[in-house]
C-alpha cells in the first residue's frame, strides 16, 4: 500500500502553505507510518508543489526517517507559468530542472523512483538517455517508473533509456476495470470500448513491473459518499461492499482495496484520503480474505451487466 500525497498542502494554488495545511498534512503523514505504510507517492504538480514541500518538513523535522521509507515522485507535466496549455515534457532541461526543485521541496538527496507521468509524444532517443543517465548516474534517482502507459510506451523507454522500468501507475478500481476487463473481454465486441489495451496487466506481470492503482477508492464512491446522483450498478455494489463488510468485520474502505489487492499482479494502491480515521481504515484491507467467487462478484455488479 501506497499513501498518495496528492492531498498534503491545502488547497490547489500557488498561495503559501498555511499552518493548518502543515498541521493536517503531518497529521496524515504520521498517521500513514503508525498504520505501517512506508512507501510515498508524489508529482511536481501536486498542489503546484505545495504536497512536496510540507512532505519536506516533515522529513526534516524526523531527520531519521528517510531510510525507512521510499519516496517517488512524477514529472513530465509541463505546467506554464504564462497561464498556457499544460503539455507533456521529458527534455533534459524540463526534467533535471524539475528534479531538482523536487529534491529540494522534498528535502532529501534523492527519490527511490521517478514515475514519468503521462507519454510524451515528442520523446527523443539521445536526449531522453542522456536525462536519464545523470539522474542515475548523479544519485538522484535510484529507479525509474511510468504512469498512464501502454506497453508498447514501456518498451520504447526502457530501450531508450536502457534502464528497466519498474513501476506502471494506472488508474483502477471497481470504478475503472479496463485493466482486466481488456483481458476478460478479449474477442468481444464490447472490448474495443476499453482505454487500457489487452495484455498491459500480464506484461507487467511476466516483467516484474509493479502496477500501482491510482484513485483505488473511487474518491469513495462504494464506501460511503452520497450516491445521490449514482447510477444503479454503483449502488448496488456500494451495497454489495456494505455487506462484504459486515460479514468480514473490516471497513468497506478494506473491501473496496481489497478487490484490487486479491489480484494476483501484487497491486498496490495509492491511497489518496488525508483523513486520519479514512486511512486506518484503508489498512485493514491487508487482513481481507477475499474468494474467487465474492471478487468476481464484486466486479460483475460495478460493471453492471453479466460477463459475457
Ligand atoms: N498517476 C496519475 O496520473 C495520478 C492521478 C491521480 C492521482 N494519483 C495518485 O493517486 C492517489 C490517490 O488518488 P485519488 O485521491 O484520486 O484517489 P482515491 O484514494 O480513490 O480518493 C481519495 C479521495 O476521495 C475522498 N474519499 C474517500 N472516501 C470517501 C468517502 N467515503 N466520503 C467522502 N470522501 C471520500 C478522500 O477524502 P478524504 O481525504 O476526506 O478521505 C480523498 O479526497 C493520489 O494521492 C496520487 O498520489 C496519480
Amino acid at each position: 500500500m501506497i499513501f498518495g500525497a496528492m492531498s498534503l498542502g491545502g488547497e490547489w494554488d500557488r498561495n503559501a502553505l498555511t499552518m493548518d495545511d502543515i498541521n493536517k498534512s503531518f497529521v496524515a503523514i504520521e498517521t500513514a507510518i503508525d498504520a505501517g505504510i512506508t512507501r510515498f507517492d508524489h508529482a511536481n504538480i501536486y498542489k503546484f508543489g505545495k504536497s512536496e514541500e510540507v512532505f519536506g518538513y516533515y522529513l526534516s523535522d524526523h531527520k531519521n526517517l528517510r531510510d525507512s521509507i521510499e519516496i517517488q515522485s512524477k514529472v513530465g507535466i509541463n505546467i506554464p507559468f504564462d497561464g498556457g496549455n499544460n503539455f507533456y515534457d521529458y527534455r533534459y532541461d524540463h526534467v533535471v530542472g524539475e528534479v531538482d526543485k523536487i529534491l529540494h521541496r522534498l528535502q532529501t538527496e534523492y527519490l527511490d523512483v521517478l514515475l514519468l507521468h503521462r507519454p510524451d509524444a515528442l520523446i527523443e532517443r539521445k536526449e531522453f538517455k542522456r536525462t536519464i543517465d545523470h539522474l542515475f548516474d548523479s544519485g538522484k534517482v535510484r529507479g525509474l517508473g511510468v504512469s498512464n502507459m501502454s506497453t508498447s510506451h514501456i518498451g520504447l523507454l526502457e530501450q531508450y533509456s536502457e534502464r528497466k522500468i519498474v513501476a506502471n501507475q494506472l488508474e483502477m478500481g471497481l470504478h475503472k476495470r479496463d485493466w482486466v476487463e481488456s483481458g476478460l473481454l478479449f474477442n468481444h465486441i464490447d472490448h474495443k470500448e476499453l482505454s487500457v489495451e489487452q495484455g498491459t496487466v500480464e506484461f507487467c506481470m511476466l516483467n516484474d513491473i509493479e502496477l500501482q492503482a491510482w484513485s483505488p477508492l473511487a474518491q469513495g464512491i462504494y464506501s460511503g459518499r452520497s450516491l445521490e446522483n449514482a447510477d444503479s450498478a454503483t449502488k448496488n455494489t456500494a451495497r454489495l461492499v456494505e455487506k462484504l463488510a459486515k460479514e468480514k468485520l473490516v471497513s468497506k474502505e478494506a473491501i473496496v482495496l481489497a478487490w484490487l489487492m486479491r489480484h494476483p499482479a501484487n497491486i498496490a494502491p495509492v491511497i489518496g484520503s488525508s483523513n486520519p480515521d479514512r486511512i486506518r481504515l484503508c489498512t485493514q484491507a491487508r487482513d481481507v480474505v477475499m474468494t474467487h467467487r465474492e471478487w468476481y462478484e464484486l466486479m460483475i455488479c460495478a460493471r453492471g451487466v453479466q460477463l459475457p
